[in-house]
């Protein structure tokens, strides 16, 4: 995987084939998560660590599902009640936890960069669940079997990334995937919340949505980060709202089967309205939920056979 085949830490750099494999193995992950089976000999005997500096419901529960649907066991380090409150600094921790025999570590966190930089110092393989705004690449892969179930295919359909990419560490994931899997990617939001760098990596920019979701396959929404603005980048949330917000009237400028997407946590009437993110026909974002355990048990069975502890 992107650095070296030990660790998950980011999509760019990642191989098609490698993206097209994991994608294959968490198909059948799906269909034996909806059949209440479990393949509890995969890892059983190792221990995954979950170690999260951010809040987060869906990737650390999605997290420790994996994990004990494939017999590992599972650990949620409560990063507020540990010894972190104390001053003990990162790479101490994680080399705690190196020391207690870790497999697999989960980590999230709000400086980019910081699961690349425990990967140099422990063992255990390290699984990015988020960086700051760097990248969430589990999130890209979870997204991209979503839309590959519905569409059978990525390749050629123009996806439309909505809201605040530049705070967005799914925005770049995706970007990342979409692109080496030959979606047509564009990015539409308000000058001040698109990075400069968009166009580099090769996506359209736009910054109305009735032009960025025209003829659209699939319309992807994103949550505005107020948590990393540093200035006015917004006006109000009722502004943001009228120009920015997913209602059917934008919509409507998207094919008309497009599908609607959103990463959670929403911000109901703010970047999404609420009659899209729950239309049971458009909205695929409770599908997106259940693809993250497929996706999470895929990446710990590679992770885990391509690192056999010798002991
Ligand atoms: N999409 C996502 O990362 O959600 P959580 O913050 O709930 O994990």
């Amino acid at each position: 995987m992107a650095v070296s085949n030990r660790h998950l830490l980011q999509i760019e750099g990642m191989h098609p084939p490698q993206i097209s494999s994991l994608l294959d193995l968490a198909e059948s992950y799906v269909l034996l998560n909806r059949s209440g089976k479990t393949q509890r000999d995969l890892l059983r005997g190792r221990t995954l660590i979950n170690l999260f500096f951010e809040d987060s419901t869906r990737t650390r529960t999605s997290f420790e599902l994996a994990g004990k649907r494939l017999g590992a066991d599972v650990i949620n380090m409560s990063v507020s009640t540990s010894s972190v409150n104390k001053g003990e600094t990162l790479l101490d921790t994680a080399a705690t936890l190196n020391a207690m025999m870790c497999d697999l570590l989960v980590v999230r966190h709000s400086q980019s960069g910081a699961p690349n930089l425990l990967a140099q110092k422990v063992d255990a393989a390290v699984i990015n669940a988020g960086d700051g705004t760097h990248e969430h690449p589990t999130q890209a892969l979870l997204d991209a079997l979503t839309i590959r179930r519905r569409r059978g295919r990525l390749e050629g359909l123009k996806i439309a990334i909505c809201g605040d990419v530049l705070h967005s560490r799914v925005a770049r994931s995706n970007i990342h995937l979409l692109s080496a899997m030959g979606s047509r990617v564009r990015v539409v939001g308000p000058p001040t919340l698109i990075p400069a760098e968009c166009e580099r990596l090769g996506v359209e920019v736009f910054h109305d949505m009735a032009q960025g979701l025209r003829d659209c396959d699939v319309v992807m929404a994103l949550r505005l980060q107020r948590e990393r603005m540093t200035g006015g980048q917004v006006p109000s949330a009722r502004e943001y709202f009228r120009f920015y917000g997913l209602d059917f009237e934008k919509l409507s400028h998207a094919k008309p089967d497009a599908l609607v997407m959103h990463p959670g946590p929403m911000n109901r009437g703010v970047e999404i309205d609420s009659a899209v993110a729950d239309d049971p026909v458009r909205s695929v974002i409770k599908e997106q939920v259940e693809m993250g355990v497929a996706v999470r048990m895929a990446v710990l069975d590679v992770l885990a056979r391509a690192n056999r502890r010798n002991v």
